[in-house]
């Protein structure tokens, strides 16, 4: 047998990359590349791409840039870009760095393999089609390769909502939810190999249809796999909190108490221009009734600063808003004008007050941030532990709620959740020690 190939994966963007890189490298696994950490005795180059926002888009340019030397070095080194900006740009990808070899949209990556075989036969291949198959029944499926304690796995793909400001639902497609029966096994399959904590994924994950009972269905269903120790998802729209997922964060064990709800602006007028399709005070109240059922729920946004039109008062209203609900995390972007979304048509504001805004914005979610580090401080929490720390005898893992927990433990600890105690929280990770 000929020595296998090496590919090297670079992933930009969200954890929904992660995933399709992880299934990318699986399915070029079956045309003998084994994955390697770095481009240099690379076989095969595949940049997995993100578009949300200009700054990542153009980052992609400059890291091809970066290879072309490496093409001059090595002939056959095959380049490919994939993700998003592959589906937003196709040709003009190949257009400005004829080294390109390869442009796979994110759903037509179960094809790659007879793409890399064109490339072989010295064809360029482009592939952004939104094909009726379903890529993840193509893909083979996974080799039985021991993984670690923590795997994304996604459910849905795509979204229906058309928020002005986003590419979306133009480079992801319609909304299309993979069957239930499917994730089980799949993640039937993760826990037999070590997996013991799963986030599911979708760019609408809770209006997940591929069960009866919608998404909260489907974690039942997961609550029910034994093995498998604690279950999240990610993202979600404020529209889409039905009563049974609210109500299983209350009462489904496995469900861990943390939610990404992104709210992107506290002014109602921008939300309307945002077409967010509700108020804020819809938003306080959607609140209210989540840490009714889970108090100690932490709870995670995302704001867009500098949106089209957004005046003095809108941006202090998304200060209000955040002072109200407390975030124990969150991200936070200035508006990014992209291409072919209805927001770039209006006129863009000013930079400086935008960057200024946003400087603002991200000193209170900090401060929040940093308070609900340190009111853990002295708390007992559950550890699922992952890997080990820099420091010998060292693990780390994460709480219930998402912090990164650094304690002393046993290596035989990975892989299974341990009650701790936090002595101090540091500025990314809380240290804590083994209770009992
Ligand atoms: N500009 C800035 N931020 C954006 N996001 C999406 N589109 C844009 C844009 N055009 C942010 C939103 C979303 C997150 C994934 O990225 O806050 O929730
Ligand atoms: Fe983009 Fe809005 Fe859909 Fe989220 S809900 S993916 S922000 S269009």
């Amino acid at each position: 047998m000929s020595d296998p190939k090496k590919l090297f994966i670079k992933t930009y963007g969200c954890q929904m990359n992660v995933y399709d890189s992880e299934r990318m490298a699986e399915a070029l696994g079956g045309q003998g590349y084994v994955e390697t950490k770095t481009p240099d005795d690379a076989d095969m180059i595949l940049l997995n791409t993100c578009h949300i926002r200009e700054k990542a888009a153009e980052k992609i340019y400059s890291e091809l840039g970066r290879y072309r030397g490496f093409k001059d070095a090595k002939p056959d080194l095959k380049i490919g870009v994939a993700g998003c900006v592959a589906q937003a740009e196709g040709e003009e990808i190949m257009r400005r760095q004829p080294m390109v070899d390869l442009v796979v949209g994110p759903q037509s990556y179960h094809r790659l393999p007879e793409m890399e075989d064109a490339v072989s036969r010295g064809e360029k291949a482009l592939d952004t089609d939104f094909p009726e198959e379903d890529k993840f029944e193509h893909l083979k499926s996974r080799p039985k390769a021991a993984r670690g304690a923590t795997a994304f796995l996604t459910v849905q793909e795509g979204c229906d909502k058309f928020c002005a400001f986003c590419v979306v639902p133009y480079t992801r497609g319609a909304e299309l939810s993979r069957p239930a029966d499917r994730i089980i096994r799949e993640a039937q399959d993760l826990v037999e190999r070590g997996v013991r904590e799963i986030t599911l994924l979708g760019q609408n994950v809770n209006a997940y249809h591929g069960h009866e009972g919608g998404l909260a269905g489907l974690i039942w269903d997961l609550d029910k796999v034994d093995g498998l120790k604690r279950i999240r998802f990610t993202t979600s729209h404020p529209n889409d909190m039905d009563q049974a997922l609210i109500d299983a964060h209350g009462t489904c064990d496995k469900l861990m108490p943390y939610l990404h709800l992104p709210v992107q602006s506290g002014s109602d007028r921008i939300l309307k221009a945002m077409n967010r399709k509700h108020t804020r005070e819809e938003y306080f109240a959607l609140i209210e009734r989540i840490r009714a059922a889970r108090p100690d729920l932490l709870l995670s946004g995302d704001f867009i600063v500098g949106f089209p039109g957004e005046t003095d008062q809108d941006f202090e209203d998304t200060m209000d808003l955040v002072r109200r609900v407390n975030f124990g995390q969150a991200y936070s972007f200035k508006y990014s004008t992209r291409p072919g979304t209805p927001a770039a048509e209006k006129p863009q504001m000013d930079d400086g007050l935008a960057t200024e805004r946003l400087h603002r914005l991200q000193e209170l979610l900090k401060e929040q941030q940093v308070a609900a580090q340190e009111g853990m401080v002295g708390r007992d929490v559950r550890v699922l532990f992952e890997k080990k720390g820099r420091e010998a005898g060292q693990l780390i893992g994460k709480s219930e709620y998402l912090h990164a927990v650094h304690a002393e433990a046993d290596d035989a600890m990975i892989g299974t959740v341990q009650k701790v105690h936090v002595i101090e929280a540091r500025t990314n990770s809380l240290h804590a020690r083994l209770v009992g």
